[in-house]
Formats: structure tokens, sequence, C-alpha cells
């Protein structure tokens, strides 16, 4: 049977990482996945994380499974890291959390939640968005469109064209929003346009479902809240698929949650019970490990202080790799402006490189980007930046 089948594409992302491994290529430099990269172009385990490793080996006692919905703990830590511990939300009750495996994790469970409740519902999403949105959607058989995100003649967000197509959106539809540091294209939202965004969301009694992964990288663990405390009105419900996979480093422990707020409690216990459903019929219960670790972390005062003070290193470093970058194509004749780059927030920036620029900058100097001209600025580093910037002014000539 197998042998009548015809081979899928490689993913546009990771399928790039198996290509750049493959590269022999000794100045090779991959740009394409958003990975944290030290100045050593390391990924390496946070030391918050290594001391909660050491505490969790010699405490834990079982390996038995977890609840359907995960680690009640873990889901009280995301719940006060989301919200902020006094928030409404949860002294309501009226927000519940399930642990899932990655932040895709928690959209695939989203996805199956709304499809199961909501089955008519169109899922609208940015355009451009991370390509694996569409693909999660339409893989839990839901309909997705999109809505205007990003003005690339001019490298910034078409605020105006989003909202317009906000306003005219069907009640009863879900929009994904990127909480903060947008994948792909690194331009978010003011907070001033969130609380517009919130102002149609609620009129056009729409769904917002946020995508936060990368809590932290832009501004702050804290100030990088404001967009989704601006959709927590009274009585309004939400989804938000967070991730630790960036900001704890914990990529291949696949660790993130789906939170739902709910109108009340007893609205929100009522869908908790559809999303465990979801869960028990994809991968049973979470894994344990991933949730150990962000527990132990955030409920320690001493790992927690060590926690954020690595957080706040990874976004000075890449915040101090977008100046470079924009310094050293300056330094080489680059004639066109990259300076947007500076000025926005998280991983990624759309580059501008066209389709050919992007193929050439792989096949003539092995530099990984995604097809879309999408950068990870988290894998520069000073010692790359030299080598990444003269093989850019050269696919641009
Ligand atoms: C990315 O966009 O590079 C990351 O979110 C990793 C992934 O899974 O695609």
């Amino acid at each position: 049977m197998f042998e009548t089948f015809t081979a899928a594409p490689p993913d546009a992302i990771l399928g790039l990482t198996e290509a750049f491994k493959k590269d022999p290529n000794p100045h090779k430099v991959n740009l394409g996945v958003g990975i944290y990269k030290d100045a050593q172009g390391k990924t390496p385990i946070l030391q918050s994380v290594k001391r909660a490793e050491e505490q969790i080996l010699k405490s834990e006692t079982t390996k038995n499974y977890l609840p359907i919905d995960g680690s009640p703990e873990y889901a009280a830590a995301v719940q006060e890291l989301l919200f902020g511990a006094d928030h409404e939300v949860i002294s309501s009750h009226r927000a519940v959390t399930a642990q899932a495996p990655g932040g895709t994790g928690g959209l695939r469970v989203a996805a199956d939640f709304i499809a199961k409740m909501m089955p008519s519902a169109t899922v609208w999403l940015s355009d451009p968005t991370w390509p694996n949105h569409p693909s999660i959607f339409k893989a839990a058989n839901l309909k997705v469109a999109v809505y205007p995100y990003f003005d690339a003649a001019n490298n910034c967000v078409n605020f105006a064209a989003m909202l317009d197509a906000i306003n005219k959106m069907p009640a009863g539809d879900v929009i994904l929003l990127h909480a903060c540091c947008h994948n792909p294209t690194g331009g978010d939202l003011t907070v001033e346009q969130w609380r517009q965004v919130g102002d149609a969301v609620a009129a056009r009694q729409l769904l917002p479902l946020i995508d936060f992964a990368y809590q932290g990288f832009a501004d702050g663990l804290q100030a990088d809240t404001a967009g989704l405390l601006e959709m927590c009105r009274p009585g309004s419900e939400l989804l938000v698929s967070s991730s630790f996979s960036k900001n704890f480093g914990l990529y291949n422990e696949r660790i993130g949650a789906l939170t739902l707020v709910g109108s009340n409690e007893a609205a929100a216990q009522t869908a908790l019970s559809h999303i465990k459903q979801a869960i028990r019929a994809n991968f049973s219960s979470p894994p344990a490990h991933g949730a150990a670790i962000v527990t132990t972390v955030l409920r320690d005062p001493a790992l927690r202080a060590q926690w954020e003070q690595e957080v706040t290193e990874m976004r000075d470093r890449i915040n101090t790799m977008r100046h470079l970058f924009v310094e050293t194509l300056n330094e080489k004749g680059v004639e066109r402006d990259f300076s947007f780059i500076a000025q926005q927030r998280g991983m990624f920036s759309f580059s501008g490189l066209n389709p050919e620029q992007v193929k050439a900058l792989r096949e003539k100097h092995a530099v990984y980007i995604v097809g879309s001209g999408r950068i990870s600025v988290a894998g520069m580093t000073e010692d790359n930046m030299d080598y990444l910037c003269s093989a850019i002014a050269d696919v641009l000539q």
C-alpha cells in the first residue's frame, strides 16, 4: 500500500534544521528555527532548570500518571505567570488550565475542543502567521481564514486593515492573536492597539485564542502580558496556549498549557470537561518532567529570581544582536534600510529577502532562513555576524 504514496514536503521550519545538519560548510549559519543561542552559539540548559532537576531527581517518588489535565500545582503556577496572582480571573475561579505538550500541543487541544463544541466557527489567523497554525486547525477539520496584519512594504503592522477585518468577522468565530513577539514578523501591537482589538473582539462576540509562546522575550515577563490582560474583561471568554519551550529553554521537554477563561466558574468547569476529553483521545495525559521543572522554579524564590535573570539575559542578547545586525549590514555597504529590525521584538523578523535571495543565501553561503524571508535573530552571534552580513550583502547585489 505505502508504495503508492507520494512524499509530503519537508516542514517549512523543522525541515530546514534537517538540511542544515547535513550541510558540510564549516561557516554554515542556521537562522531558521526559533531556538535561542547564547554568545557561543549553543542552546544551553538554564542553570535554574538544572538546579530544579537536581531537586526533582532527589525528591520524586513515583512515575504514576498525572491527571488528564496535568498537575494542579503547575496549572496554578501557569495562571499566576499569565495573569498575575491577584487577577480576577483567578480569584473568581473562571480560569482553568490543562497542561499540554508544548505550545503546539496546547493549540491542538484547543483546535479539537473548538471543532467539537463550535464546529461551524472559522479560525482567523494573521497574514502572515506561523506556518504550523493553519496545519493545526485544518488537522482538526476547522475552517481557517486570514486577516491582514503586516504591511511588508513598510515593515510594520497594518493596524487599520486588521481592525477593519475584525469588525467584519461573524459572531462566534475564533481569532488567533500572538500575545507578543509576532511569529514570523516581529511586529507587535501597542497596548493602545490591544485595547482597540479587545473592544472590537468583545463587540463582535469573537472568541480570542491567544498564542503566547514568547513571554519574557519582548519587554519583560510581566510587560508582555499587557495584550492578554486587555482581553480579560468582566465576563469575557478566551483561550490561551502558552509555552515554556523558549523562556525556560525546555524545547524537547514539550511543556506548555491550554488555559480557558469562562464567563463564570461553572462555564469554565463544563468547558474543561470537554478539554479533558480531547486530551484523553489525543495523548491521554501529559508528560510530567517539564511541568515539575517549571513548578519547582516558579515556586522557589531563589530559583525564580535566577530564572528571571536568565530570561532577561536572553532577551537582552537578542536585542543586542538586532542592533549589531543593522550596524554590520550598514558597514557592509548594504543600502536597503534594515533599521526596522532593531525596533522589532522577539526571536523573529521578516527580512524582506525574496525567495531567490533566500535560496542563494542557502546554496551559496550555507545561511539558512525560512522561505518567507523570516530570520531568527536568536541564532545570530558576534562570531557569525560578519559572515552572515557579507552573505546578505552578496545576495542583495
Ligand atoms: C519556530 O517558529 O521556529 C518555532 O516556533 C519552532 C517551531 O516549532 O516551528
